[in-house]
């Protein structure tokens, strides 16, 4: 019966079959020792020249690191073996041997592996990594879910800049000019006046000119956003999201987790509530500690890492100068400097992974918003019409999927968080 490594317990005493690739392999006399792996684990496969015959034991010693294979065997209990079983090999099918293998277990340099993405992927920690990914959007999408959120897809090809004009990808729209989405939250803010809580979740676009560990071009955001909801609701609601999220990779990752190195107690700190800081404290915090920063100045990785390192859970930043922030972010009643705006900084150092706020809802203070930044009115009057009929206070955010990925798995840089990362120096593979 055909098996997943990853249930091989439920099949012990019994024949089995496996199909997947060859790993690693080690021999000593009359026995080999093949690691195969399918996707879903890695076993070892025990190959005993006195049981298999000579053509089958030469045949295992023929086998090339990543050549494809089915193995048939008994499964039985092996403290020693990883995972705890193995499989001793009756019979084996090589689908294809593999011929030289360019990723071998040495150490490679990181633009090597990024130029082999397609093979790096199979690594045990590139595994492990986008395991970590897949359990933290799933768990983004069973939060909103649960909560009555419904998903509602944004376009990737907008007529309209959402986040600043520096970083659009421009394309061309059959004669008209388009640009890659940077955000879906103009379309949510239509979709939550329709569906009350709505969010999207998928890639998002910038063309940052900025090489640092915290940037790609493309990356994929969820974004919830509330009808009648303010800025302290979407707060609650995102402290709640990544509390959960890091429940939830605590709970089904922990092996993943353990293999990247990291430190699970940081992790375990991860629950509500969170520290908050006004954008005022946060700017006197780092004077305190002799940065040059001013009031009005947007906080870079240095200032960020600095404010997150005084506390062991994400902390808020909100009430961000107007200057700081995209277009449609409301302005404080008694404080019009600021605004309803708030950021989620990660600890160690691993900067902004939410930001959002409430939005402008008055027709005329937006109108002349969208006229003092400069873009052309007419791209933005569908987006205004929801303020002409039945305008109503609601509030977002997004959370940026790969940082936070970055963040839960202790990893460096955000380009191991993404399947295949665009950066300013490579869309390739
Ligand atoms: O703070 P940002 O720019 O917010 C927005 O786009 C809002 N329109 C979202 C909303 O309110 N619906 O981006 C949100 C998050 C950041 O906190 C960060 O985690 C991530 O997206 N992000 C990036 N991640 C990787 N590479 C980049 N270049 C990123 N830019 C933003
Ligand atoms: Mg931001």
């Amino acid at each position: 019966m055909r098996a997943n490594i990853s249930d091989i317990s439920k099949f012990e005493s019994k024949e089995v079959e496996v199909a997947g690739w060859l790993y690693n392999k080690r021999s000593s006399g009359k026995l080999h020792f093949l690691l195969i792996r399918d996707g879903t684990g890695i076993i070892q496969v025990i190959v005993d020249q006195a049981s298999v015959g000579e053509d089958v034991f030469a045949l295992c010693d023929r086998l090339t690191q990543e050549s494809s294979v089915v193995v048939t065997g008994a499964v039985g209990k092996e403290a020693r073996a990883p995972g705890g079983y193995e499989i001793r090999l009756s019979s084996i099918e090589v689908l294809q041997l593999a011929n030289d293998y360019p990723l071998t277990p040495k150490e490679h340099g990181v633009s090597f592996l990024m130029d082999r993405r397609h093979l790096w992927l199979r690594s045990s920690r590139q595994h492990a990594i986008l395991l970590v990914r897949s359990t933290i959007e799933k768990a983004c999408r069973d939060y909103l879910d649960s909560r009555g959120f419904v998903l509602v897809d944004a376009p990737i090809l907008t007529p309209a800049a959402c986040e600043g004009t520096s970083t659009l990808f421009e394309t061309d729209y059959f004669g008209t000019k388009a640009y890659l989405s940077q955000s879906g939250q103009l379309y949510n803010e239509a979709a939550a006046m329709s569906f009350g809580k709505v969010y999207c979740f998928g890639p998002t676009f910038r063309a940052e000119k900025s090489k640092t560990r915290r940037h790609l071009l493309e990356f994929w955001m969820v974004e919830p956003e509330a009808a009648f909801a303010n800025v302290e609701d979407i707060t609650v609601l995102a402290e709640g999201l990544v509390a959960f999220i890091v429940e939830r990779v605590l709970e089904e990752r922990r092996p993943q987790l353990e293999k990247l190195g990291r430190r699970l107690e940081a992790l375990e700190k991860i629950v509500p509530p969170f520290p908050r800081l006004s954008y005022g404290q946060a700017i006197e915090t780092l004077k305190s500690k002799g940065s040059g920063i001013n009031w009005g100045d947007d906080f870079g990785a240095v200032e960020e890492t600095e404010l997150s390192n005084a506390f062991e859970k994400p902390v808020f930043v909100w009430g961000y100068p107007a200057q700081c922030k995209a277009f449609y972010m409301k302005a404080h009643a008694e404080d019009p400097k600021i605004t309803l705006s708030v950021d989620l900084l990660a600890p160690e150092g691993y900067g902004e992974i939410v930001g959002g706020g409430q939005r402008e809802d008055n027709l005329e203070v937006l109108e002349r918003k969208i006229a003092e930044i400069g873009v052309p009115r007419e791209a933005f009057e569908w987006y205004l019409d929801l303020r002409r009929y039945g305008s109503v206070e609601h509030s977002g955010f997004g959370l940026g999927i790969e940082r936070t990925v970055a963040w839960i798995c202790g990893i460096e840089h955000v380009r191991e968080t993404i399947p295949f990362p665009r950066m300013l120096n490579r869309f390739t593979p």
